[in-house]
């Protein structure tokens, strides 16, 4: 069988996508020719799946690579997966099409395999990437994410894309579109943060029954030379539990950060590396398999730690809360502690390999013990007031807010924050 195939996981569409796909976002300071070159090798060395986006500034390189190796005939455009993002000066309906027209002709491809909704927060239209005020404040743009979608729905009926899906999206406006009448095309996946200490359990739990794959970026923990790079976290691929299992199985630590959402979490991973000893290492994670023990205790790492923090919680001022709440999709709630929903990520039968083309991997089975005590997390209540009312007497210097962008955790994190702002003296 094509290896490739054998290592690609089905879309609810029919269409393959390749579970190990190759990130290319880098911090602003690495020149742009380092993508160009990371591609050929990453094709060199067997990637097909390439993931970038309109805001990575690099669409044009990633094109000139793919087309390089398609000339020099080690690939053909049908090898590839490659999938871009709309960003968020784009999300009105009518210019959803022009977004994706302009990655395309960068790229000089005549479609793309997969575009998602980069994040669930529309931005005013313009050439900045991100609009800002005098004051420096993020300007938002209120669009219907609906209708949204439908504009990307339109791209997939026009050819340009294959695929469709979204990006940092939590359960609730996943469900949004999900319930949104008329949908012609589900989402084929759902690109969220996920790794050891983010492992995403309450979300793959959502998405799998509804045949929607999660895609985990910052599987290796990011780089923290990024701009939206939380500094303060710890580095994953120095944690010495990660260490010791890939001492046990004579491999990487980063090979076992891959290989835990690879092998049993039914999640597709990206990995970027820009150096060719780092990019032909990745791709080796077929070669051994994890125990159940092993993921049990990766599992076990999770600590609700988020390497990027500030584009998901745009700073603005408490004046513009509401206009943010209404770009984040943040319905307000009123909130109540004591809400437990930890689910382990727990190991499928050990006969489970590597993904087959065609085939989807069985459900995990239904966790069997829970050994970390249960996190405390919050209720959603029904919404009552709007957000302006319930942070009106929050303190007027600038805070961050963070948004609805990920699973469960950071919805709590959202509503820890307004229960925090609202104890804060003002
Ligand atoms: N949808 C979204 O909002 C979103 C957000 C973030 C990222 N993404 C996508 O996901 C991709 C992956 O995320 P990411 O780039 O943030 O982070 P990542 O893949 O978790 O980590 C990249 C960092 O790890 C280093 N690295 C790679 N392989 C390594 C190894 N074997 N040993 C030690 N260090 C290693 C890389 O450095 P070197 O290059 O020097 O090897 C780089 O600094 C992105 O490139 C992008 O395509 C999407």
């Amino acid at each position: 069988m094509d290896p490739v195939k054998a290592c690609s996981i089905k879309l609810n569409d029919g269409h393959l996508m390749p579970v190990l796909g190759f990130g290319t976002s880098a911090p602003s300071e690495v020149a742009k020719s380092n993508v160009e070159e990371a591609i050929k090798t990453a094709i060199n060395v067997g990637y097909r799946h390439i993931d970038s986006a309109y805001l990575y500034l690099n669409e044009e390189e990633i094109g000139r690579a793919i087309r390089k190796k398609n000339a020099d005939g080690t690939v053909t455009r049908e090898d590839i997966f490659y999938s871009s993002k709309v960003w968020g000066t784009f999300f009105r309906p009518e210019l959803v099409q022009t977004g994706l027209d302009t990655s395309l002709r960068k790229l000089g491809l005549s479609y793309v395999n997969l575009y998602l909704i980069h994040f669930p927060a529309a931005l005013k239209p313009g050439e900045e990437l991100f609009p800002k005020d005098k004051d420096g404040e993020i300007i938002f743009d209120t669009v219907d994410f609906c209708a949204t979608w439908e504009a990307v729905e339109k791209c997939k009926d026009l050819g340009l894309t294959k695929s469709t899906g979204v990006s940092n999206l939590s359960c609730r406006p996943l469900e949004m579109i999900l319930n949104k009448p008329g949908l012609k095309y589900k989402p084929v996946c759902n690109q969220v943060e996920c790794h050891p200490y983010l492992n995403q359990s309450k979300l793959l739990e959502f998405c799998k029954p509804k045949d929607i794959v999660l895609t985990a970026y910052a599987a290796l923990g990011s780089d923290s030379r990024k701009e939206w790079v939380n500094k303060n976290t710890p580095i994953l691929l120095k944690d010495p539990v990660l260490k010791a299992i890939a001492e046990k199985h004579r491999c990487t630590p980063a090979q076992v950060a891959l290989s835990f959402q690879l092998q049993w979490g039914g999640v597709v991973a990206l990995a970027k590396s820009f150096n060719e000893k780092r990019i032909q290492e990745n791709f080796q994670v077929f070669d051994f398999q994890l125990t159940p023990e092993d993921v049990e205790t990766l599992d076990g790492l999770d600590r609700n730690i988020r390497y990027f923090t500030d584009i998901q919680r745009p700073r603005c001022s408490p004046a513009a809360y509401p206009e943010l709440a209404r770009a984040l999709l943040l319905s307000v709630s009123v909130l109540k502690p004591g809400f437990h929903d930890s689910h382990p990520r727990t190991a499928p039968p050990s006969s489970a390999s590597n993904p087959q083309a065609g085939e989807r991997r069985p459900l995990p089975p239904e966790p069997r013990m829970r050994r970390r005590p249960p996190r405390t997390r919050f209720e959603i209540l029904p919404r009552r007031r709007g957000l302006g009312s319930q942070l009106g007497s929050l303190p007027t210097h600038r805070q961050s807010l963070p948004s609805c962008f990920a699973e469960g955790s950071q919805m709590c994190t959202v509503r820890q924050n307004l229960w925090a702002a609202r104890a804060w003296p003002s």
